[in-house]
C-alpha cells in the first residue's frame, strides 16, 4: 500500500520533467526555424567526379564532451561523416550530453544527420591494444553508416585543424582515392627492445573497470613471418584499406591483430605493419601523418602541448591538423580567428554556407550546393606539399622501407 501511494506523484513528476525536456528541445528547434526558414537540402554527391569526403573518428575520455564538440564544429562539413566516441571512463550521462549538444549545435547537423555518438563505448587503455579495437570498431560503424566516404581520419579530443574543410577537400581532390597517409618505418632502433619484444596484456579488453596494461616477465623474439613497422598513431586511411582491415578476406589483418594484441602501443604499429606487408596495399602508402607536432629531442612519449608561444610556427605550417592542445587554450581561439575564420559555437564557414550578408547571423545557418568547395590561401601551401608527397609515393623511395 505504502509503495502504491508514491507511484502517482512519482509518475507525475517524471511526466512533467519529460515535458520540460521536450519543450526545451522543441523550443530550440522552433527558434532556429523562426529566424531562418528551413533551407532546401541539397544532396551530397559522392564518388569519382565529385569532391572527396572524410569519415572522422573523434575520440575522447571523461570530461572531454566540450572539447569534442568544439573540434567537431572546427572540422564540420555536410559532405563528411562524424563518429564521436567517449571511452568507457566517461559516464553514460556525458555520452547523452554529447549526443544532445551535437544535435543542437548547428542546424546543418540536424538537417544532414551526419554526426553520430557511439552508444556502446570501448575501453581505451593508454598504450594498450584496446585502442586498436576501438579504432576498428569505429571504422566498421562508419563503413556501415555511410557508403560514400573516401578517407577515414583519426582525431583525438586534444587535436585541432589548421585549415578549413574546403581547403582540405580541395587538396585531397588531387590525390588518388586509394592512398593511405601513414607515417611509418621499419627502422626499429631502440624500439626493438622496448616495443617489439616485450609481451603486454591490456586489461581493458577483459575487465569491466580496469584500463591498465601489465607486462609479462618473458619477452619474445622479433617476428620473421612479417616485417614489423612502426610510426605515428594518427592516420588518414583509404576506404578500400579500411574494408580490407575490417572484413579481413585475407588473413593478414586478422593474424596481425592477434599478434598486436600483446604489443605495447600497438596503435603505433598495427596499420603500419598491415599496409606494408600487404602486396595489394604497400604501393599506396604516403609516408606522412599530416599532423603538426613539436617534440623534445630526443622525443618523449607525447609531443608538446602547443600554446600561444608556438602560434607563428603553427600558422606557417602547411599541414592540415595539429596536436596537442590543452582544453580551451587561448591559442585555439587565435587559430579560430586568424586561420579558420570560425566564431564561437559555429562551424567553420565554407562555400556551402549561404546566409551571408548580416554580420550577426551565422553564415552556415543556411546552405546551398554542398558539392562545391572554395579553397583559400592555406590550400595553396598544402597543395605544394601534397604534390611533393604524391611524387614521393610514385617513386616508392620512401614507402615501406
Ligand atoms: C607495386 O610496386 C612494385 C614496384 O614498383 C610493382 O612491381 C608491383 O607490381 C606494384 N604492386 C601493385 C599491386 O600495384
Ligand atoms: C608554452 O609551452 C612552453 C613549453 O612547451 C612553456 O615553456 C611555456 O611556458 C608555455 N607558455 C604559456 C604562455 O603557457
Amino acid at each position: 500500500m505504502a509503495a502504491e501511494r508514491w507511484i502517482f506523484p512519482l509518475c507525475a513528476a517524471a511526466f512533467v520533467s519529460l515535458l520540460v525536456f521536450f519543450y526545451a528541445i522543441i523550443g530550440l528547434t522552433a527558434s532556429s526555424v523562426l529566424f531562418s526558414r528551413p533551407p532546401a537540402l541539397t544532396y551530397v554527391r559522392c564518388g569519382a567526379g565529385h569532391p572527396p569526403s572524410f569519415a572522422y573518428y573523434i575520440s575522447g575520455g571523461r570530461g572531454d564532451c566540450d572539447r569534442v564538440l568544439r573540434l567537431l564544429l572546427a572540422v564540420y562539413h555536410p559532405r563528411n561523416r562524424y563518429l564521436l566516441h567517449l571511452s568507457t571512463d566517461a559516464s553514460g550521462s556525458e555520452r547523452t550530453e554529447l549526443a544532445v549538444k551535437a544535435r543542437l549545435a548547428i542546424p546543418a547537423i540536424r538537417a544532414f544527420g551526419n554526426v553520430d555518438v557511439l552508444g556502446k563505448p570501448d575501453a581505451m587503455s593508454y598504450t594498450g591494444s584496446s585502442e586498436i579495437a576501438a579504432t576498428l570498431h569505429a571504422a566498421s560503424v562508419l563503413l556501415k553508416l555511410d557508403g560514400g566516404w573516401d578517407w577515414f581520419v583519426t582525431l583525438s579530443a586534444t587535436d585541432y585543424p589548421l585549415m578549413t574543410q574546403d581547403d582540405l577537400i580541395h587538396v585531397f581532390s588531387s590525390a588518388p582515392r586509394d592512398l593511405n597517409f601513414i607515417e611509418h618505418t621499419s627502422d626499429l632502433g631502440w624500439k626493438e627492445n622496448h616495443r617489439v619484444q616485450p609481451i603486454v596484456v591490456d586489461s581493458g579488453i577483459y575487465l569491466a573497470r580496469r584500463t591498465k596494461i601489465f607486462s609479462a616477465s618473458e619477452g619474445r623474439s622479433t617476428p620473421d613471418a612479417f616485417r614489423f613497422f612502426t610510426g605515428s598513431p594518427w592516420v588518414i586511411l583509404s576506404r578500400s584499406f579500411m574494408e580490407y582491415c575490417v572484413l579481413g578476406w585475407e588473413n593478414l589483418p586478422r593474424t596481425l591483430l592477434m599478434y598486436f594484441t600483446n604489443v605495447v602501443l600497438s596503435q603505433e604499429g598495427y596499420f603500419h605493419s598491415v599496409v606494408c606487408n600487404s602486396p595489394d596495399f604497400k604501393n599506396t602508402t604516403v609516408n606522412n601523418d599530416l599532423r603538426f607536432m613539436l617534440w623534445d629531442n630526443p622525443p618523449g612519449m607525447q609531443p608538446h602541448f602547443l600554446n600561444m608561444t608556438n602560434f607563428e610556427e603553427i600558422s606557417e605550417s602547411e599541414l592540415p591538423f595539429a596536436r596537442q592542445f590543452q582544453k580551451d587554450d587561448p591559442v585555439l581561439d587565435k587559430i579560430d580567428e586568424k586561420i579558420l575564420g570560425r566564431w564561437h559555437h559555429q562551424a567553420v564557414p565554407g562555400a556551402w554556407c549561404s546566409a551571408k550578408g548580416s554580420s550577426w547571423m551565422d553564415p552556415c545557418s543556411k546552405w546551398s550546393n554542398v558539392n562545391i568547395v572554395k579553397p583559400g590561401l592555406r590550400a595553396k601551401k598544402f597543395a605544394e606539399l601534397m604534390k611533393k608527397l604524391l611524387d614521393e609515393c610514385k617513386s616508392q623511395l620512401n614507402s615501406c622501407k
